[in-house]
């Protein structure tokens, strides 16, 4: 029987404001796992940090109840398999699944799913063709229903969702203002082909937003990632008919998801442009995975869509670069490799 060198990292305190180190701890311990059958045992490769760690954080019952305390720190991972009792996967193979902030971990066979490192970087399944692909595609396409010629904005536009809806939406030919929170992120998405970038932060209020918004012809589906004044400006931006798609509202993460802000308090712009709202959740669309990549994975193999990622190397940085989500430290998908 093997042994190896378990790390975990746990969550052992609830945040009130800003999650950090201190609201995990690290444990180490001797692993000599015996598999029953079917099971598989993995080696972390690539762990995904997202910011709906931070919702589930909240003391209240989000679209499931709060993470519990002192239990690994759900997450996907990307994973080797290094021992096998189930005749579907061999030692080698690339996987991804549930796996949570650990460096090895025994998986029951139906709980993984087999990665073909010839259809794509295997650091794909954390993105474009893993859950933040789905949230972005059928959010977007079913929510969104973009149509050619109309003007899409996206906040959160250099983030992992954000950046593909992004391109999803200039691909279904409309015209896509990106909002993000530096030069560099808004040179980038202008590499993407978008027509406008603004940098959110060099406005002062959601009213000199708005007056910009609306200087560019007002929006016809907004993809809101952030919530705040940016969405203040956005649902008072928008065109007849305009569809608001609510995707994430990470502005209100740290402290505003127990006590939130008394609001919406544009209702009456809705009314004015008979706009309408939808909350998407990627889990809703698991099922229809297959669909998305049929889709998206041509285009990873041609270039004509870009998947990028920010990368730390290092297990012990997993908590860092869960908070540097809410400081924008990352461009594209925020990935920690365990080395
Ligand atoms: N509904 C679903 O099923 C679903 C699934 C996945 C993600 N989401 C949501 O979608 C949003 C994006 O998620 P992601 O995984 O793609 O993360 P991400 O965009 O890759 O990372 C978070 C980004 O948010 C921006 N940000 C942080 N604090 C902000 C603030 N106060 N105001 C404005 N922007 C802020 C930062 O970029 P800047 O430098 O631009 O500020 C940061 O890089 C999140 O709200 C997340 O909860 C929802």
């Amino acid at each position: 029987m093997s042994s190896y060198q378990l790390k975990q990292w746990f969550y052992v305190k609830r945040p009130n404001e800003f999650v950090g180190t201190e609201h995990y701890e690290l444990r180490e311990s001797d692993f000599s796992p015996q598999l029953s059958k079917n099971e598989v045992l993995v080696k972390s490769e690539y762990i995904s940090v997202d910011p709906y760690m931070r919702i589930q954080q909240a003391a209240t019952h989000s679209w499931e109840p709060p993470h519990p305390l002192n239990t690994v720190q759900g997450a996907a991972v990307v994973a080797k398999v290094l021992e096998s009792n189930n005749d579907n996967f061999q030692p080698g193979d690339w996987v991804s699944g549930y796996i949570g902030w650990q460096t090895h971990a025994v998986v029951h066979g139906n709980e993984i799913q087999t990665i073909d490192p010839e259809q794509a970087d295997v650091k794909t399944a954390l993105g474009i063709l893993g859950m933040p692909g789905r949230t972005a595609w059928f959010g977007l396409m079913e929510a969104g229903k973009p149509k050619p010629g109309e003007t899409v904005l996206v906040s959160g536009a250099a983030g992992a969702v954000g950046s593909l809806v992004t391109q999803f939406a200039i691909k279904a030919g409309c015209r896509v203002i990106g909002i993000a929170g530096s030069e560099e992120k808004c040179e980038w998405l202008k590499t993407m082909g978008v027509d406008e970038a603004l940098n959110y932060k060099s406005y002062s209020s959601a009213q000199q937003l708005q007056t910009k918004l609306l200087e560019l012809g007002g929006v016809d589906v907004y993809f809101d990632n952030v919530g705040g004044m940016i969405t203040d400006a956005a649902l008072t931006s928008l065109n007849l008919r305009a569809r608001v798609v609510v995707c994430g509202q990470i502005s209100q993460y740290n402290g505003g998801l127990d006590i939130p802000e008394v609001g919406p308090r544009f209702l009456h712009q809705l009314l004015y442009k008979r706009a309408s709202v939808q909350g998407i959740l990627a889990r809703d669309f698991t099922h229809r995975m297959a669909e998305m990549i049929e889709h998206v994975a041509p285009w990873i193999k041609t270039g004509e869509i870009e998947f990028k990622s920010t990368e730390v190397c290092g297990f012990e940085y997993l908590p860092d670069t869960l908070a540097g989500l809410f400081e924008g430290q990352n461009t594209g998908k925020a990935i920690v490799r365990v080395v």
